[in-house]
């Protein structure tokens, strides 16, 4: 039996492969690598090139493959080009993910993980945030992501599909040895933004903002590893498979970083001056996103390893260090 792992080949799907490979799963992958890298892949990963909103595609993976359970990351994550382009989330994300439910029940396939986010709160008062904290997304991004779980709550209602939706907080670092990173083309990202200009390739940080209601002004987030990530949706996919209920779960690390604080990890682990300058607020930036993930803890039985950030970044450096033009060589 096969695990279908949509958008494979971008930076926490490829992570995910690899993880699910290592642990002797079987693995089919599609993407249409507009912004996933085929070199990402796991070289023992059966690959598919293609779109999710391409039905008869979907439907040919499929036909070919026994597969007992999807795992979902196939999703435009911009935030502030959801903003600017919201149709393109709707039908990437939305459409896209309606007609994987589609092909699921048609086939019969009774189980989906899939990536949701933090952004699917909005800006919620009180932090940590815990599922039950309402949701409340400021942009198109955290919509599409929350309707893609409402389409699921009734898919499996009316047909007995399974789902574990996973609300993201900060994902961050690359895999221990640094075969695997991330890899955006443009770059968002703190830590990636603040590797880049460690290596020269960047002059300096804007640090967006730093009149916010925290301790020194500048926004707060909760970084968590990709490996520890993943290890979740593993558990998560088990979960299902052990007849358990659908389910939504906060992953993040239950503790709080500013982004000056960020910064001076990053100098520390990377021994650079790491130049940075206060710049205006980005729009839609929420002060504070803090994760109350002992849910995911005590229902999946998750153990995140990496408590402290300095090492998530310790694995995003040797990553950038070593390919510092990502997957483009
Ligand atoms: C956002 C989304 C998150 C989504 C992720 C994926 C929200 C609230 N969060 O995370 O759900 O999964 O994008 O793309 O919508 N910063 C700087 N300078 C920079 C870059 C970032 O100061 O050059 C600051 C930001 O203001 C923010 C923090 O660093 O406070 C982290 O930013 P980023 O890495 O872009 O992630 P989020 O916006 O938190």
């Amino acid at each position: 039996m096969t695990v279908l792992v949509l958008g494979g080949a971008g930076y926490i799907g490829s992570h995910a492969v690899d993880q699910l490979i290592n642990q002797e799963y079987q693995v089919a992958v599609i993407d249409n690598l507009l912004t996933g890298h085929q070199e990402a892949i796991h070289s023992k990963a059966r690959f598919y090139q293609g779109d999710i909103r391409d039905k008869e595609f979907v439907r040919s993976v499929f036909a070919q493959e026994s597969i007992e359970g999807v795992i979902h990351f196939a999703a435009s994550s911009i935030v502030g080009e959801s903003v600017e382009d919201p149709l393109k989330y709707f039908n990437n994300n939305v459409s896209g993910t309606e007609i994987v439910l589609e092909v699921m029940h048609e086939f019969e396939v009774k189980s989906i993980v899939f990536s949701s986010t933090a952004a699917t709160y909005g800006e919620p008062e009180d932090n940590p945030i815990t599922e039950m904290t309402p949701t409340n997304p400021k942009n198109p991004y955290g919509e599409s992501k929350l309707m893609m779980e409402k389409m699921m709550r009734w898919c499996d209602e009316a047909y007995g599909i399974k789902f574990v939706a996973l609300r993201y907080f900060n994902v961050a670092g690359a895999k221990t040895d640094a075969s695997i990173g991330e890899d955006h083309h443009p770059e968002t990202h703190l830590i990636p933004i603040i590797l880049e200009v460690a290596l020269g390739q960047r002059d300096q940080l804007a640090i967006f903002g730093d009149d916010y209601n925290t301790e020194d002004g500048t926004c707060v987030r909760d970084y968590v590893h990709i490996e520890d990530l993943i290890d979740a949706h593993i558990l998560a996919f088990e979960y299902l498979k052990a007849g358990n209920p659908s389910n939504i779960f906060n992953l993040g690390s239950n503790s709080g970083y500013s982004v000056k604080q960020m910064l001076e990890a990053a100098r520390e682990v990377t021994g650079k001056e790491i130049p940075a300058e206060v710049a205006p607020r980005r729009a839609g930036d929420p002060s504070t996103l803090v994760a109350a993930s002992d849910k995911a803890q005590k229902v999946l039985g998750w153990q995140p390893q990496y408590t402290d950030v300095k090492k998530i970044i310790e694995t995003a450096w040797n990553w950038h260090a070593n390919r510092p033009n990502g997957y483009q060589e």
